[in-house]
């Protein structure tokens, strides 16, 4: 990408329109050269991390420390708290690698985002069993199961650990510093629900579990969704903060809470007017800085503030807004990703974006053309962005690439964003030698999350705790 790419000509544009499309472009640019220092800084932050805790990425340890065989059988109940929806899920595991599995969603409501988050979670369990006959009686032993936890959290075992903060727009009073388990527990008990949650992962780090059940090569787990993180096999040799036992395995599955990078110093992201102004409107300030720029909770808001610095110019829709343009968090990121690809020759997608869904009348072809580079700038940004982690992780365990490593991605972006794939790997291969990279195979592990908890709470029955 440069700024000189024909794409951002637009047609019909008077000079002070493209005058500001260029400034925009050369804002979104990321050569190799500064994608390069990014990823070194990463490294950097990535050793830190390893050896001492309170930093910027946070490497936590998941105590699991075994990888499923693909050989087990069975089925296992699992919660995923993502930051949309909630999933009940009952997983069968074939024995042969493969799963099979039921579930239920439930969109999370604005109350439970805000305050009853555990008490809704525990009445969506009940629904569930219930409606499935399922729910135990005061004679039988309690449901295990696992929960996938999307949010920042420091284990303290396999089935516990501190929510260290909120992100992705959930702010529930009273849970940060507070073991999440044992919240649900204390919620499930509330409604007399005999389960016992035997497991606590990250949505990486099931996303991984996951993987791992039908492919033993699986050694990263990558979400790139509302939000985004990811999760590795490192040797606990390599470990230098982990005070527990040494695990026979040698190795355990680190939570790396990525989207954290450079939030302290803002020192080496690509940050402009547009990304500052997310942040400091945002409810976590100075936080989450990479997650920010990757993720789908965030890249339609980056989107609109480049569109009302525009219109505010009179450079777009001649300098008309809406009610619903100027509100915060107005413009679904789904939008970001029709736009990117509208190729009809009047851009009728975003057309109609903009008229029915922004509810502004009388676009141009040329603001059409303006939402549609806004919408390739950002986007193209957040897939180039998404290797540096993806890179950096792969090369600090430098000693798997010489043989096959798989790396399990779930989410939206990864799953509808146009080429965010694409866009991924042609900008990895620029640092990750061809002989090298040839062994490294993506795969979207579809619901991984969900179903590597339920592996989790499989694996979980194994551990003496
Ligand atoms: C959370 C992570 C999570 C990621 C993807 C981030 O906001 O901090 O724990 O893995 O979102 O869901």
């Amino acid at each position: 990408m440069s700024s000189t790419d024909s794409r951002y000509t637009i047609v019909g544009a008077r000079p002070e329109q493209q005058a500001a499309i260029d400034v925009l472009a050369s804002q979104f640019l990321l050569t190799d050269e500064r994608l390069g220092a990014i990823i070194k800084e990463f490294r950097r932050r990535m050793e830190e991390g390893l050896a001492a805790d309170g930093k910027v990425l946070k490497m936590i340890p998941s105590y699991v420390t075994r990888r499923p065989l693909g050989s087990e059988v069975g089925s296992y109940f699992a919660i995923d708290l993502g930051g949309t929806n909630l999933r009940v899920l009952k997983v069968t595991l074939d024995g042969r690698g493969g799963v099979t599995s039921e579930h239920q969603k439930f969109a999370l409501t604005e109350e439970a985002k805000n305050r009853t988050l555990f008490d809704f979670v525990a009445q969506c369990v009940d629904t569930f069993l219930d409606e499935r006959n399922l729910r135990p009686s005061g004679q039988q032993p309690p449901i295990p199961m696992g929960l996938t936890f999307s949010y920042p959290v420091q284990q303290t075992s396999i089935n516990s650990g501190t929510l260290v903060q909120w992100t992705k727009g959930l702010n529930v009073p009273g849970c940060v510093g507070r073991d999440v388990v044992r919240l649900l527990q204390d919620a499930l008990l509330r409604l007399g629900l005999r389960v016992k949650i035997v497991a606590l992962v990250n949505d990486t780090v099931g996303t991984l579990l996951s993987a791992a059940y039908n492919d033993p090569a699986a050694q990263m787990g990558i979400i790139f969704g509302t939000g985004t993180n990811a999760a590795y096999y490192e040797n606990v040799a390599n470990l230098a903060k982990w005070k527990g036992p040494n695990p026979s395995s040698g190795e355990m599955v680190l939570n790396m809470e990525w989207g954290a990078f450079d939030s302290d110093d803002f020192a080496f992201l690509p940050f402009t007017p547009h990304d500052i102004k997310l942040d400091r409107k945002s409810i976590n300030p100075r936080k989450q800085a990479y997650e920010k720029m990757i993720s789908g909770m965030y890249l339609g808001e980056i989107a609109r503030n480049i569109a009302l610095w525009l219109a505010d110019q009179r450079l777009l829709l001649d300098g008309r807004s809406s009610e619903i343009l100027n509100a915060m968090w107005s413009v679904d990121t789904a939008y970001l990703s029709s736009g990117a690809v509208d190729t009809s020759p009047d851009l009728s997608e975003i057309q109609q974006v903009i008229e029915k869904t922004l509810n502004i009348s009388n676009s141009t072809f040329v603001d059409r053309q303006i939402f549609k580079v806004i919408a390739i700038l950002v986007g193209e940004r957040a897939a180039r962005l998404s290797a540096v982690g993806v890179v950096a992780t792969l090369t600090k365990r430098a000693d798997l690439l010489n043989k096959p490593v798989t790396v399990g991605i779930d989410g939206s972006m990864y799953e509808h964003y146009p080429y965010f794939h694409d866009i991924l790997v042609e900008t990895a291969l620029h640092f990750i030698p061809q002989e090298q990279f040839k062994n490294i195979k993506f795969t979207l592990a579809k619901d991984g999350s969900g179903v590597g908890a339920a592996i989790t709470a499989m694996l979980a029955a194994t551990y003496d705790s």
